[in-house]
């Protein structure tokens, strides 16, 4: 079972998403194998392709603070589903950990699932 307290910091940076082009405000939380906890929100630009997600924001910050093993993520969005993108699971792969789990809407309920499940045959170098 995810960690509620996860689970609740995705929900609560989602509420400082800077989102005034989509309007769709994304949270993210990371836990990492020391036990802390990273948060980041999705960051739109003007120029679209510019805009960060709310998961690469939570790793940024992680690696900034030196915490480079990821062991659990918790993803909020207001809308029935609200999975990682396909970019976000490659770069959540880059700094995972053997098991990590990712939590997230799917069709209403939230579910949990090994990030190797959400990406397999990501690319390594
Ligand atoms: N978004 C995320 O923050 N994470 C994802 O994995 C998918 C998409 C954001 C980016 C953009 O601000 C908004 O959701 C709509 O695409």
């Amino acid at each position: 079972m995810i960690d509620s307290d996860l689970v609740a910091a995705a929900e609560d940076v989602a509420t400082r998403a800077y989102v005034p082009y989509c309007e769709f405000p994304v949270g993210a939380a990371i836990r990492t194998h020391d036990g802390r906890m990273f948060v980041g929100a999705n960051v739109d630009n003007a120029s679209s392709p510019l805009t960060v997600c709310a998961e690469r924001s939570a790793v940024s910050a992680a690696v900034a603070a030196g915490a480079r093993r990821i062991v659990e993520v918790a993803v909020h969005g207001s809308a029935e589903s609200v999975s990682p993108c396909g970019g976000c699971r490659q770069v959540l792969a880059e700094f995972a950990a053997p098991g990590c789990v990712v939590s997230f809407p799917w069709k209403g309920a939230r579910i949990s699932v090994p990030l190797s499940d959400l990406l397999p045959y990501g690319f390594e170098l």
